[in-house]
């Protein structure tokens, strides 16, 4: 995180609190977002984008850190909202988001959550395909502006689960039938068609792409709005290069230049590009093996961190109460869950740890939290935003009592804690 510092005995501070402080108080696992540099990127965007593209809107992709707190900030600095689902639509009218500035996305939209999508008022929904205009055909009742989803035919250069915008993605409509779904918006009295979204993929670090994705959308038609969707990639790992955010609003910007209509409305929605950098996970080691290996194991794991798995990211992490002392043995940091891909760091250069210690790995505050469960029995962390030497808590850890609630026949009193 950019506000990250050390106190004098070697302990890493962010926000200007030590993570001895924050593990006292909010235990662990635990997510800690850096709110001043989380703010200052989200101003890089709307800010970057508006100096290049005055007629733009940047939108928060909130799948990435579905927090209460942080739609309020989201809301706070301007950006409107992608939620992908009627969990993450209460989750923003929680928050008090103006349900104008909502995008609801997804590929299976149900006829009641795009009910209550209307009911709501959401500003806009992105329609996927053509079931999704039947069921919104039964349900609307008043004007509603829409966009259509189109795939744009660019096979991002990521992991395959990351990638979403080649010829045989699940994600949206061909372009080469898309007008017979825009003619049927176009042709009812109550749908306001837009324009069309597209969304190529996650962790994307090769601009070129994004450029490209524009260029192809042209050819479907001449729109007030072109949404080009999210998949900005960020830096993980020491070894690993990512472009700036103001290189890739360059590459979206000339590629509009050159294809789209200059009074186009233009859409951006990151979600990693805002939130990832921003926040670290911080755990307590538990136990130290030193076999063949030196296996350091620490109290979360595969059940906050899924995309080790699912994505194979790859992270770094550092022994964040004893910075001064040199890096001399190489560690595999694993979890707690019974798996042995629960492999959080693969060769991790650290001084030789101790059962206490506490590790922070950078770069977790996008889709950590979000995808974290309750394998094993685990509860999910808190997330706390730390800034000017103070944190507050954003989302408490999950209790027993929340693991036992979904359970029939009720269980009242849980025990032990
Ligand atoms: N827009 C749409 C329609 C999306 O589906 C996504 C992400 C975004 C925007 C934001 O993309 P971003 O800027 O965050 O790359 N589970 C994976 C990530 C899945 C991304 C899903 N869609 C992971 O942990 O890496």
């Amino acid at each position: 995180p950019e506000e990250s510092g050390s106190t004098p005995e070697g302990t890493l501070t962010l926000g200007g609190v030590s993570v001895t402080a924050l593990a006292e108080e909010y235990g662990t696992p635990l997510h800690i977002v850096d709110e001043t540099g989380l703010r200052r990127q989200i101003r890089r965007f709307i800010d970057g984008l508006r100096e290049r593209w005055p007629n733009s809107e940047v939108l928060y992709a909130s799948k990435s850190l579905p927090a209460v707190g942080m739609y309020r900030v989201a809301q706070e600095e301007g950006l409107s909202v992608d939620i992908a689902g009627g969990g993450e639509l209460q989750l923003a009218l929680a928050a008090g988001v103006d349900p104008a500035r909502l995008y609801f996305h997804g590929n299976a939209k149900t006829e009641a959550e795009l009910r209550m999508a209307l009911d709501a008022g959401v500003g806009t929904i992105i329609v996927d395909n053509e079931d999704e205009l039947d069921r919104l055909e039964r349900v609307i009742t008043r004007p509603q502006r829409l966009l259509l989803r189109v795939i744009p035919g660019v096979e991002a250069e990521t992991h395959a689960s990351q990638a979403t915008g080649g010829n045989d993605s699940k994600f949206g409509l061909p372009m080469d039938q898309a007008g017979h779904a825009i003619d049927r918006m176009r042709a009812h009295p109550l749908m306001e068609f837009e324009g069309v979204h597209l969304h190529i993929g996650s962790q994307i670090l090769n601009t070129r792409q994004f450029a490209q994705a524009v260029e192809n959308i042209s050819s479907v038609g001449t729109f007030a709005t072109y949404d080009v969707g999210g998949g900005l990639g960020v830096k993980y790992t020491y070894d690993e290069q990512a472009p700036k955010v103001e290189d890739y609003l360059d590459s979206i910007v000339q590629a509009a230049r050159a294809h789209l209509p200059a009074e186009a409305k233009i859409m951006i929605e990151p979600g990693r590009a805002i939130v990832a950098r921003a926040g670290v996970t911080l755990y307590r080691v538990v136990s130290v093996k030193r076999t063949g290996k030196v296996f350091v194991a620490v109290d979360g794991g595969l059940a906050d961190q899924m995309d080790i798995a699912l994505t194979d990211q790859r992270y770094e992490a550092i022994i964040a109460d004893r910075l001064t002392e040199p890096w001399t043995e190489e560690a595999q940091l694993v979890g707690r869950q019974c798996e042995s891909g629960d492999l959080l760091v693969d060769r991790a250069a650290f001084p030789p740890a101790r059962v206490g210690d506490l590790v922070v790995m950078p770069t977790t505050g996008a889709y950590a939290y979000t995808m974290s469960n309750n394998y094993n029995g685990a509860l999910k962390p808190a997330i706390v935003f730390v800034k000017d030497g103070a944190a507050r808590l954003v989302t408490r850890r999950e209790t027993y009592a929340d693991l036992l609630a979904t359970h029939e026949p009720a269980i009242t009193a849980p025990s032990g804690q």
